[in-house]
């Protein structure tokens, strides 16, 4: 038997009581005449004593030798301790070693396991099965274990039942590039791994599973970012015989009840907001709405002076900055350079000072009066001791930089509270989004949404116009989940491919088994999938997702501790057929 108890696990309940543990040594502390080592596992930390009364010499020499992290098995008696510490459940007690094993030497970790350690990003990716030891990493694993058991029992109990879907399909457009896979046994041709299992979950409605749902594995080769892995994992769920309304209330009961059991929160009904009213308000299609500091649209109390900025501007929009009026001039400053940086793009800043004394000091004061600044606050809200920001330009790119601007003074004030959560759904997105560069339109979502009831028509005339059954469950601004209700007419997904710029050809090439499935009684369904990456992060009250998976990716794409992607020799090529000429 290797341990009769974990690390974690002894109390004063269990004094007097003979142990065996396993664990790593933490942490040897030798004060010559008694040694204490802090045993630690997956459980927590226990210490052990030995003294020179109560332990044999022989044995007090072995652990003298023990190094950081090697790992013994020992057998003790349970005592009180002399001196408690509270900070630690075991803090009580300490076990008197009697026997001790070393089950396994360790050499010098390159960083020390401790919560704050010396290790940086790089060394610890590299090692990260030693990151894994340390608290903030491994309770975050059992942090989206619980996470992920809740969301099974929740949809299981719900009446989903979860069905495994292929790894090695064709392309699944989801917007991003495809990982291909080649097939050895078919020359020149390739799977590609899915961007999500779209497709699958359609023809598992065609096949009359109802209800269905799958923690599972995409794959995307797009551009990383914080809240972006290469592969990262969905709870991808699909309903039949539903609207709009049965899923968001389906995913909302999920929502709350994580919110519930992980947080003890009591949820209110989540809020819903169109997809124009969030751009209007928060220039954002994920708007965080933790905090207030919306949009105030100032075109018609600005466009009437001499000011040619603003005069010549598709949109002058501004937020009011909670006690920004304190700012001095050289702080303004800085956030005019913050705005200018190419990461944002704004030309420059206006704003206006809210001063306790109801007077308004502005950087525009040559164009505009008292009268004038004080219709811009009661525009964007802004109380005595606010500062207004006013951006301008171009509507979609103003919104975009007013939005990056709201979040960064947001996150500098202190309004991003990590332990509070507003979830909102944003709804009635657009069908179809014009590629700036290309001219061309591409689905929103994806080519299986539906449009709106009776706006099929406007395809023809006004396809950007068009408004699709569409959704994103948004919490404290991130997009955690997304979904649509789908075609499942051939008629009209056959017209949605030809606006999407596939000729019939290519769409019965790449989704001719999705048009074939829905000649044989396809139900009108819908679904959503939501990123478990982001949900668990942001329960978590953070926003990187790389800390809450166990092996992640770095920000070029690769796995720094297994060398991967590699190079194959070749071989693997030519058995694949990838070189000919060997
Ligand atoms: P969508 O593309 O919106 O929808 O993806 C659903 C959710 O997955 C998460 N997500 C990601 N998380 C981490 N890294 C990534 N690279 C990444 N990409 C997406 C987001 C997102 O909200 N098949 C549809 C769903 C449906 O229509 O039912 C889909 O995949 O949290």
């Amino acid at each position: 038997m290797y341990r009769s108890n974990t690390c974690g696990d002894l109390r004063t309940s269990h004094i007097n009581k003979e142990v065996v543990l396993s664990g790593w040594v933490h942490k040897v502390r030798d004060k010559g005449f008694v040694i204490w080592i802090d045993l630690r596992d997956r459980y927590g930390i226990t210490q052990l004593v030995l003294d020179q009364d109560r332990t044999s010499t022989e044995l007090l020499e072995k652990v003298k030798e023990l190094g950081r992290e090697t790992v013994i098995q020992i057998k003790g008696l349970v005592i009180e301790r002399a001196s408690k510490n509270p900070n630690i459940p075991t803090g009580d007690i300490e076990v008197l070693v009697t026997e001790l094993q070393i089950l396994n030497e360790s050499i010098l970790p390159p960083f020390t396991i401790e919560d704050n350690t010396d290790g940086g990003e790089d060394i610890r990716m590299k090692y990260r099965y030693l990151d894994i030891r340390r608290n903030p990493v491994k309770d975050n694993l059992i942090f989206r274990h619980k996470v992920s058991m809740e969301v099974r029992k929740y949809l299981s109990d719900h009446g989903f039942i979860e069905v495994e879907t292929p790894y090695l399909i064709k392309s699944t457009p989801e917007g991003a590039r495809d990982f291909i896979v080649p097939s050895r046994m078919n020359e020149g041709q390739f799977y590609a791994l899915p961007q999500s299992p779209q497709t699958f979950k359609q023809l598992l409605m065609v096949g009359g599973m109802d209800k269905y749902f799958q923690i599972v594995k995409c794959f995307r080769d797009e551009d990383l970012r914080a809240d972006r892995q290469p592969e990262f994992t969905q709870i991808d769920c699909e309903m039949a015989f539903v609207e709009q309304e049965d899923i968001l209330n389906a995913f909302e009961g999920l929502t709350k009840h994580l919110l519930k059991e992980v947080h003890g929160i009591d949820s209110q009904d989540f809020p819903r907001m169109t997809y124009d009213d969030a751009m209007r308000l928060y220039g954002n299609d994920k708007p965080d709405i933790r905090f207030g500091m919306e949009f105030g649209e100032l075109n018609t109390v600005a466009q009437h002076k001499d000011f040619n900025v603003f005069n010549s501007a598709e949109l002058v929009v501004g937020i009011a900055v909670p006690g920004g009026a304190s700012y001095t001039r050289k702080e303004i400053d800085k956030l005019i350079d913050w705005v200018r940086r190419p990461q944002v793009g704004a030309k420059g800043m206006v704003y206006v000072k809210c001063n306790e004394d109801g007077t308004y000091k502005s950087s525009v004061d040559k164009f505009y009066d008292q009268e004038d600044l004080a219709k811009w606050a009661e525009v964007t809200k802004a109380k005595t001791g606010d500062l207004i920001c006013v951006l301008s330009g171009n509507t979609n790119e103003t919104r975009a930089q007013l939005s990056a601007l709201r979040m960064e003074l947001a996150e500098r004030l202190g309004l991003r509270k990590p332990d509070e959560f507003a979830p909102l759904w944003v709804v009635d997105f657009p069908l179809l989004e014009l590629d700036e560069e290309t001219g061309h339109y591409h689905a929103m979502h994806h080519p299986f949404t539906s449009p709106k009831p009776g706006q099929l028509e406007l395809l023809e005339t006004n396809p950007g116009e068009v408004k699709a059954n569409a959704y994103d469950l948004v919490l404290n601004g991130n997009e955690i989940g997304g979904g649509s209700i789908r075609i499942h007419d051939k008629e009209i997904q056959a017209t949605m491919f030809k606006h999407l710029g596939f000729t019939q050809e290519q769409a019965k090439a790449q989704f001719g088994f999705l048009m074939d499935a829905f000649q044989y009684g396809a139900p009108p369904h819908g679904g959503i999938a939501f990123g478990l990456d982001r949900l668990v992060a942001i329960l978590g009250g953070q926003e990187t997702i790389r800390d809450f998976i166990a092996f992640p990716k770095n920000n070029s794409g690769r796995d720094v501790m297994i060398d991967a992607p590699a190079t194959i020799d070749d071989e693997q090529l030519k058995e694949l057929r990838l070189k000919l000429d060997l």
